[in-house]
């Protein structure tokens, strides 16, 4: 009968996928005991899947259709797959968040995209690349925290909030101003990614400074780099210079894997009323990119930056929150689909 259970689960189909689960060798375990009880563990591609429900119930139904079968317990892990070779040693996908312009929200986004990723389990490292500007560090309450090398002269990330993470302002005292040139910049994230104790990463989130400059060149140059994230607000300047930074990670060969809409629309907490402060659904100009979320501006999420703690940790039910948690979550399945891309067409079965 476990044979007919395998099969029942070769008919159900990763929705992001689009193939099928044992092909995918995504089933880790199925067993048939007295009676019919059948109990099936899944291995997700993400523990940030966005798509687990729907996977149980198609999972359930399947498997419930198999003759002899009365119950199903289905269980689930995850494990992260690389594309081909991971992009450092330990690190399986290293993902870029960008703008083109300042101040539209990246690095709020890329601190509440780790979190939410290592809250739903996932092993995630956050690097700051933005070396004249660093706001990682104070995003995470980890602003007075200094950098100590480890036994093998390795930088040590900052531990908070479930996450790992590297910033010039846990470096250089704090106040000082930095006078880089292009080599040192080039060097200084070469050493943010290579001469740090990571550790083993699912996912390193790179918090870009604004703009398509050296450091964006340097990074693409460095490391494999799985995919970037394009953050916008609606408003049509921040859009023209959105289009420029997804062209230049075209031209770099780093695929875009989607647009986060920040700042999208404001819900007065008095009347309740809404309003599209910067004009509303800008992103879906951006060449058909996948909208991740749309994510409102937030007094909470605003308060919760300067506090040091993210607020999909801080504020979870907030509007704000949901949009970036399902935003962290659409974007850990397109890095799936992107990883799948690399992966044979048939792997082995449990
Ligand atoms: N959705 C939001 N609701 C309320 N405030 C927000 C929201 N997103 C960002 N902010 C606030 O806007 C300011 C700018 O955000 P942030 O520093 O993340 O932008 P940035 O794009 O990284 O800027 P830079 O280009 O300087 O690196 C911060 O004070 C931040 O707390
Ligand atoms: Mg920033």
């Amino acid at each position: 009968m476990r044979d007919a259970v395998l099969k029942a689960l070769g008919t159900v189909q990763d929705p992001e996928l689009h193939r099928d689960l044992v092909s995918l060798g995504m089933i880790e375990r199925v067993e048939v005991g007295e009676g019919g009880a059948a109990q099936v563990k899944v291995n997700l591609t993400t523990p940030a899947c966005p798509l687990k429900d729907q996977i149980e119930r198609d999972v359930r139904a399947a498997v419930l259709g198999v003759p002899g079968i009365r119950e199903v317990t289905v269980t689930f892990g995850a494990m992260v797959r690389s594309s081909g070779q991971p992009a450092l040693p330990g690190v399986k996908h290293v993902l870029l968040v960008g703008s083109g312009k300042g101040g539209v929200g990246k690095s709020s986004v890329a601190v509440n995209l780790a979190a939410a990723l290592a809250r739903d389990g996932a092993r995630v490292g956050l690097l700051d690349a933005d070396v004249y500007g660093p706001s990682v560090a104070h995003m995470l309450g980890q602003g007075a925290a200094r950098v100590t090398a480890n036994a093998e002269r390795k930088m040590q990330p900052i531990e908070a909030h479930g996450l790992r993470f590297l910033s010039m302002a846990n470096l250089a005292p704090a106040g000082q101003a930095l006078v880089w040139r292009g080599p040192m910049l080039h060097s200084a994230i070469g050493q943010f990614l290579k001469d740090a104790a990571w550790g083993d990463l699912d996912y390193l989130i790179v918090d870009l400074p604004p703009g398509t400059g050296d450091v964006q060149l340097s990074l693409t140059q460095t490391v494999q780099i799985t995919g970037a994230v394009i953050v916008t607000t609606p408003q049509d300047v921040a859009l023209i210079d959105a289009a420029r930074a997804v062209d230049m990670f075209r031209k770099a060969s780093v695929p875009v894997l989607g647009v986060i809409e920040n700042m999208s629309y404001f819900v007065a907490p008095d009347t309740g009323l809404t309003y599209d402060l910067f004009g509303r659904g800008g992103a879906q100009k951006l060449g058909g990119l996948p909208l991740l979320g749309e994510v409102p501006l937030d007094l909470d999420a605003r308060r919760d930056a300067d506090t040091g703690i993210p607020t999909v940790l801080a504020h979870p039910d907030s509007a704000a929150a949901q949009a970036l948690t399902g935003a962290a979550r659409a974007l850990a399945g397109r890095v799936s689909v992107q990883a799948l891309a690399q992966l044979p067409d048939q792997l082995p079965v449990v």
